[in-house]
């Protein structure tokens, strides 16, 4: 009998094949996601857990799964996923690193430059029928070229951001917990600098941390008072990283020029004082959302669970002490 999977999602056809060679595949293939009785009902009896960062994998799901040997998660970020709880149970947890960095910055470039240079704005002048023609001072926004951009968080996501900046001549600064190693700095031409520095010198900031209890609310009424006034935000990281209330407060009182927000601190609901403003451009959480991406992550999530089955290592194990103490 071929070991079972779940699988939050239908998945793109290359990875299903795939998966369907050696699995009982059993597809949640509705466009919301599956309410918490449905998902804790349909892993009762499956060796594996294919989920999107939707999905809260914790003690109460793994409880209600005693053979559960993987969940694999088809993002990068993995805040869905209790790792600890896995590795007490010996169950491996993986997600899908590498596969979307250049996919995801240049998402944030677009909100950049969406938002300085009023992009949605003029989209949505033009489908109503009143524009009246050129003029001088329509639409004016804020030059992107030669500006300097705060990178904040500077692991893949980040120096893939400041790849592309360069080619807009921008001045790039960065802040991390850990300082890139020299030849990093020196082939992005990016300069190390405290947060409270890159606050106050950028023109634009874009953030790239994954969601820790450190960077909760990391952009936050303090932090925003400590930016250039007239800087901009962009957020492709993850939604409680910005205190959106705070946001808004600095927005309405034009300390901070505009901001791009793909992601939300209570997905899927946005805080309604952000959706009326003209100042702000809101994406649904599509930074890595290319076909190209979006099949590499599902191929990747079904690997990492053949290779488990296989009796491999999965390539991108988030706990593998968990594989060596269940050997
Ligand atoms: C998307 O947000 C991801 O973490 O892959």
């Amino acid at each position: 009998m071929k070991p079972k999977v779940f699988s939050t999602h239908g998945l793109f056809p290359p990875a299903r094949t795939l998966l369907e060679k050696s699995f009982d595949v059993d597809y949640w293939s509705r466009e919301e996601r599956p309410p918490r009785d449905e998902l804790l009902r349909r892993v009762a009896d499956k060796d594996a857990l294919i989920c999107l960062l939707t999905e809260k994998v914790n003690d109460e799901l793994l409880d209600r799964a005693p053979k559960l040997r993987i969940a694999a998660t088809v993002s990068v970020g993995y805040d869905n996923i209790d790792v600890p709880a896995c590795t007490r149970r010996k169950i491996i947890a993986t997600h899908t690193p590498g596969v979307l960095d250049d996919t995801t910055a240049d998402f944030a470039f677009a909100l950049l430059m969406a938002v300085a240079r009023r992009v949605v704005e003029g989209d949505a002048w033009m489908r109503t029928g009143t524009w009246p023609g050129w003029n001088l001072d329509q639409l004016c926004g804020g030059d992107i070229w030669g500006k300097t951009l705060g990178i904040i968080g500077f692991g893949r996501i980040g120096r893939a951001v400041a790849k592309r900046a360069q080619g807009f001549d921008m001045r790039i600064l960065y802040s991390d917990a850990r300082r890139a190693a020299p030849e990093a700095e020196r082939d992005l031409h990016a300069e190390f600098v405290s947060l409270d520095r890159l606050l106050a010198e950028s023109d634009f900031i874009s953030v790239h941390v994954p969601l820790l209890p450190e960077t909760r609310h990391l952009i936050n009424a303090q932090t925003l008072a400590k930016m250039k006034p007239g800087a901009y935000l962009i957020n492709t990281s993850r939604g409680p990283v910005v205190d959106e209330a705070a946001l808004a407060a600095a927005l309405e009182a034009k300390t901070i020029r505009g901001a791009a927000l793909d992601v939300f601190e209570s997905e899927p609901k946005v805080l309604p004082a952000l959706v009326g403003r003209k100042d702000v451009v809101l994406t649904p959480h599509i930074a890595s959302a290319s076909v190209e991406t979006r099949t590499k992550m599902a191929m990747m999530a079904a690997e990492n669970v053949i290779a488990l089955f296989e009796g491999r290592r999965p390539a991108n194990a988030l706990n593998p002490e968990a594989l060596a103490a269940a050997t």
